[in-house]
């Protein structure tokens, strides 16, 4: 049964009912610099704002993270230090297949389109659709390669494609998007996309800092609960994708592989800009700080008191990738 207090915590979340009109924050001093998407989403209530943040304004979304220019620069950094700990955009074997012509990649809440446009410069015998349910931070036409193509789509609802057309499905970070249930859903349509003998990659975090000291440990257990009570959101999501995986007939030849993620100074340049990537995504979830009783003021002070812990604990937390294959199509006659 829901305790008292995450029943009132609910109600502190941005899926409030009473709020603003979109068009209160529209003011004509700034018009001016509003590009024309930005005044349509505007008008459409597309986003709302909650604690300075902008979020996509569906109550049937449970997504943790904003969907702003802060949520997109830490998106884009977030991208960079992944490629550069897993050495690369990958794991599953596919790289010959890469670069035969007419083959095709799926990239599923692509944000910015980082991976995918690394993808398609380096591979351009293949092509790559990016989806993602926001459309706002897809870069313009003329800035990305032409073997590369961006469509908005909730993947919740299904994807928008008939089965057997992908060679290679990618989905990276979405531990903050989807419920378990939607977990499942999402999953067995990537499946049904994919091609026979093609592979599936997932990349989740276990967002438990290891090394880590007592504010960190009290800022992860309310960090997980929240997620949980708050949304339905299931941070641990990589204890489970295997699972999935054994679970789906199709899918053979499962490799999990991990990397650990170092936090803070201690590890230099990359130690330094991971543990400001972190900041950025606890700061995204606005509803944290009232979970936990604190100020905005407060929070803020606890997260810096946690990354001071960081440095001198050598924190640092585990990435994961899990790649399996679909099984050939090919009717046995034995
Ligand atoms: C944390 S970002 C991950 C971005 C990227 N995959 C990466 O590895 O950095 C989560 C992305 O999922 C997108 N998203 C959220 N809900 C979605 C949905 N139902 N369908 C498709 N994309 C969704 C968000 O807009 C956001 O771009």
């Amino acid at each position: 049964m829901m305790s008292k207090k995450s029943k009132d915590s609910r109600n502190n979340v941005p899926k409030n009912k009473v709020r603003k009109h979109n068009l209160e924050y529209f003011d004509n001093s700034n018009f001016e610099t509003k590009d024309i998407n930005e005044v349509t989403s505007l008008l459409l209530d597309t986003y709302k704002t909650y604690n300075g943040r902008r979020f996509l304004n569906d109550d049937n979304l449970n997504c943790l993270l904003p969907s702003d220019k802060i949520e997109l620069e830490r998106s884009t950094l977030s991208h960079l230090l992944l490629r550069h700990r897993w050495k690369g955009n990958f794991c599953s074997p596919i790289k010959e297949k890469l670069n035969t012509r007419g083959t095709t990649i799926l990239d599923v809440g692509c944000g910015p389109g980082l991976w995918t446009i690394d993808m398609g410069l380096k591979y351009p015998s293949s092509s790559i659709i990016a989806i993602d349910i926001d459309s706002s931070n897809f870069p313009p036409s003329d800035q990305h390669p032409q073997n590369v193509c961006f469509l908005t789509c909730n993947a919740i609802d299904g994807i928008p494609f008939p089965q057997n057309t992908f060679d290679f499905v990618n989905i990276s970070m979405m531990w903050s998007v989807f419920s378990e249930a939607q977990w499942i859903l999402v999953i067995k349509e990537l499946v049904r996309v994919l091609k026979h003998d093609g592979w599936i990659e997932f990349t989740e975090p276990d967002p438990m800092v290891k090394n880590r000291g007592k504010k960190l440990t009290w800022l992860m257990e309310h960090f997980s609960k929240a997620c949980q009570e708050i949304r339905d959101v299931n941070v641990h999501i990589h204890e489970k994708i295997p699972n999935y995986i054994k679970e789906m007939d199709e899918l053979k030849d499962l490799t999990c592989m991990s990397v650990d993620y170092p936090l803070g100074e201690w590890y230099g340049c990359f130690g330094d800009y991971a543990i400001k990537n972190f900041k950025r995504v606890f700061q995204g979830l606005v509803f944290l700080p009232k979970y936990m009783e604190m100020s905005n003021e407060e929070f803020n002070g606890l997260l810096n008191g946690c990354f001071e812990e960081a440095n001198k604990n050598k924190s640092f937390f585990t990435i994961y990738k899990c790649f399996a294959k679909k099984a050939s199509g090919e009717v046995s006659i034995i």
